[in-house]
């Protein structure tokens, strides 16, 4: 490579004054590198990046892999890096993983899946994959936490869902989890049951901030839980479901994805909101995605409905999003019928959308969907405007984001 830009030289400037670790976080060229196939998968890759093979002999103790960085599966690589605040990243060859992931550690963490086409979702050849749910006869009454396929958050206590209008009690002396995690080329999925069947999540994230760039997620019921303290951006990706599958108490930006439905239940998202002294931002906001069906054979037109309030401090807005014509007229919808749970403070909301499911007659007569004006709009209006810093009403926490993705 040849000297490098102003502007490279400018980015790293700033990078590192951000995040005290940034050293070893990857520019684009540097991932597309890594992440691009080659005889020997880890060139191009940074000094230090774990591999994980699940071709690598079986004869190789674990020992061994770890003294090579290689490793069987993609949970082994993570448990083999230290609890601290250094930074790793870790390159999975093609593969389709039955395993759950749990990521505790603080430091930075990038996930990378080989792809000749970083740019491209519908190439990605990694998949994880489990199968669990909870909550029903069949399944059994675990916390939703347990079904995850991949988990990120500082401890157990943390990333239980709980119940209640304000779920667990987690301790208050827990410390924050990641605070950087970046993955790309990933597909989660957790497919329990081809239907709704009680929680089946594919990604639970608290106290933590996590990124997720060109992955998808799928399962039928609460996809995604991002729980407390949690911030979540997506770009790119795909999220599939049927049942409440956006869900949790945290920060979520999906921006410039597919929110996928394979049949109707609940709504799209269902959040809890939470009272705290200082004004937050919790909750999920879908920005410039496409909201549809998974296939045509799908017969639920007009059924399906945005979201319901899990409490009644819910707070969701689609903006400037193309919903199909699977959305109900109204829009959003009352948790239950003899248990409404709207109130002055739900924010069940929607900012310029479009397409055949946007109906501003169905919105206005149905009552609950609040339809904002510009102005209404604006103090939620990017990223930068609801990620706080952790127990704090400071925004702006947007240093793990990375905005080079197109
Ligand atoms: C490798 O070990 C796993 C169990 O750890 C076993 O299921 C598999 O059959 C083994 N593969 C070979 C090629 O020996
Ligand atoms: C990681 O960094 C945080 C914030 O700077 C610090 O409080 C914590 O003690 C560090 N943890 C470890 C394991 O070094
Ligand atoms: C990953 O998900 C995308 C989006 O649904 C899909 O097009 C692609 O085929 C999936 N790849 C694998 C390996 O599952
Ligand atoms: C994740 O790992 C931690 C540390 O081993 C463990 O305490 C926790 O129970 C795990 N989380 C889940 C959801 O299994
Ligand atoms: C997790 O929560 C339970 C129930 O409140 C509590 O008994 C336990 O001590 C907590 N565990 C940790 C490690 O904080
Ligand atoms: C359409 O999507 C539904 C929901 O995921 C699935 O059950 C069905 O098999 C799909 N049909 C086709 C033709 O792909
Ligand atoms: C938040 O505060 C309001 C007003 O005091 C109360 O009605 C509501 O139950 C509280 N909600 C939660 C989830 O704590
Ligand atoms: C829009 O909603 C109104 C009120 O529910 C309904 O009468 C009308 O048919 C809807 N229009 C479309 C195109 O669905």
């Amino acid at each position: 490579m040849g000297p490098a830009p102003l502007s490279f030289l400018l980015s790293a400037l700033v990078f590192s004054i951000q995040l005290s670790s940034a050293s070893t976080l990857l520019t684009t060229a540097q991932r597309y590198l890594c992440q691009f196939p080659t005889p020997n998968p880890l060139s191009g890759c940074p000094k230090g990046t774990l591999l994980v093979d699940p071709s690598a002999g079986n004869s190789t103790k674990p020992d061994q892999q770890k003294k090579n960085n290689v490793f069987r599966t993609i949970q082994s690589a993570i448990l083999s890096l230290p609890s601290d605040n250094s930074s790793a990243t870790i390159l999975i060859l093609p593969g389709q993983y039955t395993e759950q992931l749990n990521i505790t550690r603080p430091g930075p963490l990038t996930l990378l899946g080989q792809t000749t086409s970083p740019s491209s979702l519908s190439q990605n050849s990694v998949q994880v994959l489990w199968h669990q749910a909870t909550g029903t006869s069949s399944t059994g009454t675990l916390d939703n936490a347990f079904t995850s396929v991949l988990t990120i958050a500082p401890t157990l206590n943390s990333s239980l869902t709980g119940s209640g209008p304000t779920g667990f009690p987690v301790p208050e002396n827990t410390p924050f989890g990641n605070t950087d995690f970046r993955g790309y080329n990933m597909n989660f999925t957790n497919d329990y049951l081809p239907y709704s069947a009680g929680p089946s999540l594919a990604l639970s994230t608290s106290y933590a901030n996590t990124g997720f760039y060109y992955c998808s997620f799928k399962s039928y019921q609460d996809t995604i839980y991002v729980g407390k303290l949690g911030n979540s951006y997506m770009k790119s990706c795909e999220i599939a479901g049927q049942t409440d599958f956006l869900y949790g108490f945290g920060t979520l930006w999906i921006e410039k994805s597919d929110v996928v439905m394979r049949g109707c239940g609940g709504g799209i998202t269902a959040w809890k909101g939470t009272n705290t002294t200082y004004t937050n931002k919790y909750g999920v906001y879908i920005h410039d995605s496409v909201v549809k069906k998974e296939n045509s054979t799908l017969e639920i037109k007009g059924k399906c409905a945005l979201g319901r309030p899990w409490n009644s401090l819910h707070r969701s807005i689609f903006a400037e999003c193309k919903l199909d014509d699977s959305i109900q007229p109204n829009g959003y919808i009352q948790w239950g019928k003899t248990d409404p749970r709207v109130t002055e403070q739900t924010m069940m909301a929607e900012y310029k959308d479009f397409g055949k499911g946007w109906n501003e007659t169905g919105r206005v007569e149905g009552g609950v969907t609040r339809v904002l004006s510009r102005q209404e709009w604006e103090p939620y209006s990017g990223p930068e405007k609801v990620f706080m810093y952790p127990g704090t009403g400071r925004s702006g926490n947007v240093g793990w984001v990375d905005w080079v993705v197109a």
